[in-house]
């Protein structure tokens, strides 16, 4: 997986995005930043498509979108066929990776505290796909999905 993190947020995720950010630099990831750049309320659906355009442009490539709650995140990566997990732990964060290679980590500033957030990243970031059989369940997810 590449060094590179493409991360994006809303104004409900943006002061758990700036921490983020600070963590992935510390940690010796280059990061994307795909906005916004302010406090100001905006629309998560076109934070979340910037990211999953960077995605779909780098197959290499993990993301990472925050809003109040993770849900509109993780419903608009994944309709953009980008795999995305909503993770309120670590173990979300393991599984996520290991059994569904999601290449997008959707995170709650609303309700996953700083501490928790970078515990779940972390894991998130060093967990490998396993492939074999569950190479085959998310080849399915769009054979069923056509
Ligand atoms: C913004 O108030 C909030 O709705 C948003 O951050 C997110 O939680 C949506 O899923």
């Amino acid at each position: 997986m590449s060094k590179t993190i493409v991360i994006g947020s809303d104004h409900g995720g943006y002061n758990l995005k700036s921490v983020i950010i600070k963590a992935l630099a510390d940690w010796g990831y280059a990061v994307e930043d795909q906005g916004p750049d302010c406090l100001d309320s905006c629309d998560y659906p076109l934070y979340a498509a910037k990211v999953c355009n960077r995605l779909k442009e780098d197959g290499d490539t993990l993301g990472v979108l925050i809003c109040g709650t993770g849900q509109g995140m993780v419903m608009t990566a994944n309709r953009m066929g980008i795999r995305a997990a909503l993770c309120t732990n670590e173990f979300h964060a393991r599984m996520g990776r290991e059994h569904n290679d999601a290449r997008c980590l959707c995170l709650g500033e609303r309700v996953t505290g700083q501490g928790l957030a970078l515990s779940i990243l972390k894991v998130f970031l060093e967990t490998e796909f396993e492939g074999d059989r569950h190479q085959r369940r998310i080849d399915l997810i769009d054979t069923v999905s056509q």
